[in-house]
């Protein structure tokens, strides 16, 4: 039998490639130094069959491991070739928008004080209620799409401008529906427990959520082809929000639910989530603008990953920002989200999302890339299949007009994004 006869037949070929860079990471998350320490291959190839990546390298090695006759080609001499972006924290299912706080906002108003006055998560709420799940799809198909032309290609998206039982199952639908029709994959979170709706009770919607919500999240689940087990559950634990004894509960009853749990911890004030998040199994707390020097070593010491949303801060015209250094001095595994929503951060593009984890985390363009590949993935449970361009792991890559990594971040409110990949499909 000749050796050619033994090789695998791929689909598609990308060769050659200008430069491969990717994060490469055997067991969990990037932590301290592993964060910056990318693998970088020139004149590289990447064989992908099924959606998968079946040999990955320098391109003399990959042409002589596989058998190509037949597959798509693409030339990506002129290109850059990194993992697929993961957003690992949206809100882009809503409706309206609050172009209105914004400018609030740049006149000095604060996010609480614009809550207070009637904005927020309940003017999202209000507008939200008001829209069909056709509609909820309909808007949210047309911000994947843009999401995925600036390089996303899995994102977690989270219910939580419904606020009420029939309005968070109609944005689980919502999210349910896109994440069948259109090719960025998605993550489904239920998060009713985002804020209480005008004239609601804090305590009788948390016994709400946890006795009749949940559930009914679980069957919606299964009657739409998913398993309970496929819902991450969040809650907003924070001042004026959710306490942490309700985030306790809310996660005890999720996870008996067989669900998954993560959590806004330490936003504005740090009222113990990150510690909880730590204890019940979390993927991630998220925010941490707030977090104590404790705080970071119990993240260090657990699978929990960090995630950061620099955009949030950006947007919200804060100085403060996640001491992101301090973590990765400490080995706690940080990852970068947009936060994408309609109020505090407005912006779903992750090279500029990026290029603010660079200017205003102090990340290197290196650390950034494994913080929203990697890591990412890690934070919504998908590590072990995506975030990598390795043997094995599904084809989601993206090639970019740079030649080199750190043009990126630069070239912020650029898109420097050539061609998406989502499992070995070209998708952009
Ligand atoms: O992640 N922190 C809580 N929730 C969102 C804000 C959502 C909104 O203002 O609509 C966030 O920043
Ligand atoms: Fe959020």
């Amino acid at each position: 039998m000749s050796t050619s006869t033994t090789k695998t037949k791929v689909d598609l070929l990308i060769s050659p490639i200008k430069e491969l860079v990717t994060p490469h990471v055997d067991h969990g998350p990037a932590r301290g130094n592993s964060l910056a320490a990318v693998r970088r291959i020139k004149d590289a190839a990447i064989a992908v069959k099924d959606g998968q990546i079946v040999s990955c390298g320098e391109r003399e090695d990959v042409l002589r491991s596989v058998d190509s006759e037949h597959a798509r080609v693409i030339d990506a001499g002129e290109k850059l070739a990194t993992p697929g972006l993961v957003d690992p924290h949206t809100h882009l299912v809503f409706a309206g928008n609050r172009h209105d706080e914004f400018a609030m906002r740049c006149q000095g108003k604060t996010y609480a004080e614009i809550a207070a006055a009637g904005g927020g998560i309940v003017a999202s709420m209000r507008a939200t209620r008001g829209a069909t799940v056709s509609q909820l799809v309909e808007l949210g198909r047309a911000r994947l799409r843009r999401m995925a032309e600036h390089g996303t290609t899995t994102c977690e998206v989270k219910t939580g401008y419904g606020l009420d039982k029939q309005s968070e199952l109609n944005m689980l639908e919502a999210i349910l529906v896109l994440s069948k029709e259109q090719k960025v994959e998605l993550v489904p979170t239920f998060m009713p427990a985002h804020a209480v709706s005008p004239g609601d009770d804090r305590n009788r919607y948390v016994n709400e959520i946890i006795e009749d919500m949940l559930p009914a999240a679980a069957t919606l689940m299964n009657e739409k082809g998913f398993a309970a087990s496929d819902l991450y559950v969040d809650v907003f634990c924070d001042e004026g929000y959710f306490s942490l004894e309700d985030t306790k509960r809310i996660f005890d009853r999720a996870l008996s639910l067989g669900m998954k749990v993560k959590v806004h911890a330490d936003e504005f004030k740090s009222l113990g989530a990150t510690k909880l998040a730590c204890e019940a199994g979390a993927h991630s707390a998220d925010h941490l603008l707030a977090i104590s020097d404790e705080d970071i070593d119990h993240l260090a010491g657990s699978a929990c990953v960090a995630v950061l949303l620099p955009g949030t801060s950006f947007f919200l015209n804060l100085k403060e920002h996640a001491p992101a250094r301090r973590m990765i001095d400490r080995d706690v595994a940080i990852a970068i989200g947009s936060d994408f929503n309609p109020g505090s951060c407005h912006i779903f593009s992750l090279p500029l999302i990026m290029g603010l984890a660079c200017l205003k985390l102090g990340l290197t363009a290196e650390e950034a890339l494994s913080a929203m590949t990697v890591n990412s993935a890690y934070a919504i449970g998908r590590g072990a299949s995506i975030g990598q361009l390795r043997d094995r792991y599904q084809a989601d890559i993206i090639l970019w007009n740079v030649e080199a990594l750190a043009e990126i971040p630069y070239n912020m409110g650029w898109n420097p994004v050539a061609a998406v990949i989502k499992k070995g499909e070209c998708i952009t």
